[in-house]
């Protein structure tokens, strides 16, 4: 019985804990679990064209970075803040030896060494004392990836197959726009919200299936009976979808560590084989972005394949139509800046979410033991990588 007299409310928001997040996953600084578990790999932070003569400021894991290349054409990484006293060198000018700092003229080359020091008697008798913090860099697929780890356990860039074999005249085709129902190029919550809605396969039918759509095709909207397991790259969905025509739908999704999207094309324009894979990069721990490569057919491609709501490009929605037709950022960056994991419920169907997170944490375990995390392979030999993943067709 209440003060009033009436019967107690229970369920309301007064009283509730303090809310917590699970920092261990979502934090990607230098010296927090995931953020060492994610520089044990090769991340992308640009495309191929992004390293040029103009210095570009990036921010990865937490990092303030500079990204140039120099006269000779080797792309360079550098920490933005100068060795010297701390100016960004976004504003340094990039020359043939390498990128040399607006403020006192210190020349530094792609491995941080510093060449000259202008104001010093003889050039800076010094200088090769100096070394402004760098990263490994290398060129693949039309995208820069970098090393941000510990040197001696540097793995080899990995190859995969779905980007190597192409078939006659497929050329391979970069993407640094955004989440598939679209949104803005840096998607302003944490990582992991993107991550693990990988293996999040029942929102398909209602966001992109009802809410939003049907964004993607008729079929897609359908609900699959989904299983979830652990592979030894990360976490594996299979979703089946049974056709008007007796046929049966049969996709796997994978979501590879550390941040690898395997998703097949969800307009299921063909029954194949995955042929983009996505990358998620953590910018810090409330943003991101995603870079794309996938093998196209024509060029533009993998832009063309990009989604319409209510007939528009997600950034010419009104805020009307944002509310009518959400899709994936809006689900997503509706969640926060970093979810409150505290204030969660998770249910059968959240198995493949619960699957992303305790692969993570075994990996986790694994460092914290002193082991490589999976994945990670320093063979420079091994064969390109064969994913699962695809779209096919059953007979039944
Ligand atoms: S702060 Fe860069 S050269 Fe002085
Ligand atoms: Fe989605």
């Amino acid at each position: 019985m209440s003060a009033s007299g009436g019967s107690v409310d229970t369920g309301t928001g007064y009283g509730r804990p303090r809310p917590t997040t699970m920092r261990e996953l979502t934090e990607v600084g230098a010296g927090t679990p995931m953020g060492e578990l994610l520089r044990r790999y090769w991340h992308p932070v640009g495309l191929a064209g992004d390293a040029s003569a103009t210095p570009r400021a990036l921010r990865v894991l937490g990092e303030d970075l500079v990204l140039f290349r120099d006269g000779g054409g080797r792309p360079g990484l550098v920490t933005a803040r100068c060795a010297h006293r701390g100016t960004t060198l976004y504003y340094g000018r990039v020359e043939e030896r390498g990128i040399r700092c607006c403020y006192h003229g210190w020349l530094f080359d792609v491995a941080g060494h510093c060449l000259e020091q202008p104001c010093e008697p003889d050039g800076g008798r010094q200088r090769e004392r100096i070394r402004q913090p760098w990263y490994p860099v290398a060129e693949r697929y039309g995208l820069i990836f970098a090393y941000l780890g510990p040197p001696e356990r540097k793995p080899v860039l990995p190859r995969y197959a779905a980007l190597e074999r192409l078939d006659e005249g497929e050329p391979v085709e970069t993407d640094d726009h955004s989440i598939g129902g679209g949104g803005p190029v840096i998607i302003p919550c944490n990582w992991l919200q993107h991550y693990e809605n990988l293996m999040d396969s029942l929102h398909v039918p209602i966001l992109h299936g009802s809410f939003s759509g049907p964004q993607f095709t008729a079929q897609m909207g359908l609900m699959p009976e989904v299983t979830w397991a652990i592979t030894d790259r990360g976490v594996k969905a299979t979703s089946d979808r049974r056709l008007p025509d007796g046929t049966v739908h049969h996709r796997i999704s994978e979501a590879v560590l550390p941040t690898l999207r395997v998703i097949p094309n969800p307009r299921v324009a063909r029954y194949a084989r995955v042929e983009s894979i996505g990358w998620v990069l953590p910018h810090d721990d409330t943003s991101f972005r995603i870079y794309t490569v996938g093998r196209v057919r024509a060029p533009g491609e993998l832009a063309s394949v990009r989604s319409r709501l209510n007939g528009k490009p997600w950034e010419e929605l009104t805020e009307a139509e944002h509310r009518r037709f959400p899709g994936d950022y809006e689900a997503q960056v509706g969640q926060g800046p970093v979810t409150l994991h505290s204030e969660e419920n998770l249910v059968s169907s959240d198995r493949g979410v619960a699957l992303v997170r305790r692969v993570l944490r075994q990996q986790l375990d694994a460092l914290a033991a002193g082991h490589d995390p999976i994945g990670v392979c320093f063979d420079a030999d091994a064969s390109p990588i064969i994913f699962e993943a695809g779209n096919f067709l059953h007979a039944s």
